[in-house]
């Protein structure tokens, strides 16, 4: 990773000023390209505009910034467009740290009119030279905001002043420089006899995609599969890291959703690999939410009988759930994952960092998975999320990534232990699944999202261990709070009851005749039952279902 701090976004907010400010702070140099530019042509920006064009200016700004990201140890403030130029956004992402200054189209607006008062800055007049400056601002903000995200942070500047941003810009540096060089431990690692996955957690760690994927072995080329909200947001930034270690990558985004989870995206992924004549040693790279890791592992298990595959979870369910274990699978119309393999990725790598895009009901849901692996195994995980929260919600980078790692290497160790699902281990996972599925079944699946049901799940499941005198109240009560404190519904009133019974027998047939039900006995401790008294399911359930 290199040393440097690169600035991008709109006119105003404070690029200049702030990057002067962290420079000084950090003894680094300091270069504006607008500004290098005037001083280079002698004129200001309007006047190259309209004598030179705007072309003649974007090659000038190009050339200006390759020659700075050369360098190492310098802030560069960009001009507000640079970022529209996607061999810039290649440059500046494999040169440094991107940092993007924010402000609301409003804020913009007035600093607008205050640098015009002041005649500051000659250069951005012409955004006032319109009918409705505020509008014209917004069309460019919603415009360029996709070429923006492309920063590793992002920081407001609303109503901040120009030194505390500065704090905010070299905060992020620390921690970006501190987590994103070095070399990264595996947080877990998933041993089995097929193969050994290392689980790699990090906040901000993408950029390392492409250097953790070679020490990892992988040496050919590699085609990156994501789904097309993910891609947009994350594609450029996997996809610099991968050209930088020479991986020769293509990307394909297939639509996000579970329906995308079918054969016939199979197929198409299949098309585009034959297209690109893709041979066994090369690999595939699934960038996204459990559905593209799903999707992709299947075909990696199964195009030219089996390709090496990376798995780069951005949710939160993929993070600590669906990436980890090498189930891959497609849907039938008759049923979720009807046709799949076991085949496991060569490597995972988890940037918590972007659960910051995730839409905040998704991120509620993976926690559910979360507090599921502190239920089953790690009383110390959920004394931690019981500490932390707040924090945890909010996102806060360290807590957010030792939740995340931990939840993992649950997961990890209970799938090492049983692979393939033979021993019963990897049962213990289904803790509160087998009235969340049944829940999800009796709505159509497009009520719930997983973690919600398998939290009122989990509750179920819990009281049922209490009425069997497996687990006393209080502990049913811990994990209660616990639920409620991130935000996950406890029950489901108005669910018709016949349907979720309807969907237990229907589990019950395709697990040949029983239902396992994982009960609780302590947090940290679950066992699994098979006979447990109808009465007492009913009795549970029609709690869970009341109005
Ligand atoms: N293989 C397994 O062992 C296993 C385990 C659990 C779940 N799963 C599967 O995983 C799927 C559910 O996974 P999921 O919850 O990740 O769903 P998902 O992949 O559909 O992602 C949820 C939504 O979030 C978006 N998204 C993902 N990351 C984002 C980010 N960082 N920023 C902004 N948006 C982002 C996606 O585009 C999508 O719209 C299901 O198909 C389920 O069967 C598999
Ligand atoms: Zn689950």
């Amino acid at each position: 990773m290199v040393d440097n701090i690169i600035l991008i976004g709109f006119a105003t907010t404070g690029k200049t000023q702030v990057g002067r400010l962290v420079a000084d702070r950090l003894g680094w140099g300091f270069l504006d390209t607008d500004d290098e530019i005037v001083r280079k042509e002698g004129k200001p920006i309007p006047d190259i505009f309209n004598q030179e064009g705007e072309a003649y200016f974007r090659r000038l700004e190009r050339s200006i910034l390759v020659t700075a990201c050369q360098q190492e140890k310098n802030v560069i403030a960009t001009g507000g467009g640079a970022v529209l130029d996607p061999q810039n956004r290649q440059l500046i992402l494999r040169r440094g740290m991107v940092i993007c200054l924010d402000a609301a189209p409003a804020t913009i607006y007035e600093r607008l009119l205050q640098d015009t008062q002041n005649a500051t800055s000659p250069n951005i007049r012409p955004l006032l030279a319109v009918a409705d400056p505020l509008k014209r601002i917004m069309e460019l903000k919603t415009q360029r905001q996709p070429y923006y995200a492309i920063a590793h942070l992002t920081v407001n500047t609303d109503d901040l002043p120009v030194e505390s941003v500065a704090d905010e810009v070299l905060k992020g540096w620390r921690r970006w420089s501190q987590h994103g060089d070095v070399s990264l431990t595996p947080a877990a690692e998933v041993k089995t006899e097929s193969r050994n996955c290392p689980i790699f957690v990090g906040w901000g760690c993408l950029e390392q995609l492409g250097s953790m994927m070679r020490r990892a072995g992988l040496a050919h080329r590699a085609m990156l599969v994501s789904d097309e909200t993910v891609l947009s947001r994350y594609g450029e930034r996997a996809m610099a890291s991968l050209k930088a270690e020479g991986f020769d990558p293509c990307a394909l985004g297939v639509p996000p959703g579970e329906t995308t989870k079918s054969i016939e995206n199979a197929v198409k992924i299949f098309d585009f690999l034959v297209e690109h004549r893709v041979e066994r040693e090369d690999a595939i790279v699934a960038l996204g939410g459990g559905v593209v890791g799903d999707l992709t592992g299947f075909v990696a298990a199964t195009f030219l009988r089996g390709l090496p595959w990376v798995a780069v979870p951005t949710s939160l369910v993929a993070m600590v759930d669906a990436s980890i274990g090498g189930k891959v699978a497609v849907n039938h119309p008759r049923g979720k994952n009807l046709i799949g393999a076991f085949h496991q990725p060569g490597m995972i790598l988890a940037d918590v960092q972007t659960l910051t895009t995730l839409a905040p009901r998704e991120l509620i849901s993976g926690w559910a998975e979360v507090i599921k692996h502190g239920i089953i195994q790690d009383p110390g995980l959920f004394s931690f999320l019981e500490e932390n929260a707040p924090q945890l919600m909010a996102l806060q980078p360290e807590a957010t990534t030792e939740a995340v790692a931990r939840s993992a290497r649950v997961k990890a160790r209970v799938v090492s232990e049983d692979e393939k699902e033979t021993s019963g281990k990897r049962m213990l996972l289904n803790y509160g699944h087998t009235i969340g599925h049944a829940l999800e079944s009796a709505t159509g699946y497009g009520h719930f999202l997983h973690g919600e049901a398998v939290a009122i799940g989990m509750m179920g499941v819990a009281h049922l261990s209490q009425r069997l005198g497996l687990v006393g109240k209080d502990i049913v009560e811990r994990q209660r709070q616990l639920l409620q404190r991130f935000g996950l519904p406890l029950s489901a009133p108005g669910v018709n009851m016949e349907l979720v019974l309807k969907a237990m027998e229907l589990d019950k047939k395709t697990r040949e005749g029983a239902i396992h039900w994982v009960m609780l006995r302590d947090i940290g401790e679950v066992i699994t039952l098979h006979r447990v008294p109808q009465t007492e399911v009913i009795a549970v359930l029609e709690e869970l279902l009341k109005s």
